[in-house]
């Protein structure tokens, strides 16, 4: 059984998991129009991962005898400078979701609510691999530099990346 502060500070989650989901379909849709069709197929799917970290906390809550909610997200970004801006974003959000998600692992485990502290730890790992992940391709597009004859190469680049994390 979730106490009331467990319960509120997950469905807190949802929306930022929610509110990652649209941001990458955004970024997903930006990249399109820009012709980098690698890129938006990367954010896509990444879009789908985390509605799916969504969904695993609503699952979470309504089975362990709270009632997940389904909030009001904030509207995402709709444009950006650069490809370079856009995953320059996407790591500083995932540092906000890893903060948060590291704030709830303490509060599970002051509260000795061991079994929602257990279910975090799959967050807790997942986190890693994403800052790592949009972190090395930061790094990758600081090597190659975003002018105009490097964007292909990039593009192809970014789409294969992500196939490897899976
Ligand atoms: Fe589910 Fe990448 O935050």
């Amino acid at each position: 059984m979730l106490s009331k502060k467990i319960e509120q500070a997950l469905n807190s989650q949802i929306i930022k998991e929610a509110h990652a989901s649209n941001s990458y379909l955004s970024m997903a849709s930006w990249c399109e129009t820009q012709g980098l069709r690698g890129s938006a197929s990367f954010f896509y799917a990444q879009s789908d991962e985390e509605r799916q970290h969504m969904l695993k906390l609503v699952r979470y809550i309504n089975e362990t005898g709270g009632h997940a909610l389904i909030q009001d997200i904030k509207e995402p970004k709709e444009t950006y400078k650069s490809i370079k801006d856009v995953f320059e974003l996407s790591l500083e959000q995932e540092r906000g979701v890893t903060e948060s998600i590291n704030e709830l692992v303490e509060l599970t485990f002051s509260s000795k609510d061991y079994a929602t502290f257990h279910f975090l730890q799959w967050y807790v790992e997942e986190q890693h691999e994403e800052e790592s992940l949009f972190k090395s391709i930061l790094d990758l597009i600081n090597v190659a530099g975003t002018q105009e004859k490097n964007l292909l190469f990039l593009d192809k680049e970014i789409a294969g990346l992500r196939g490897k994390t899976e």
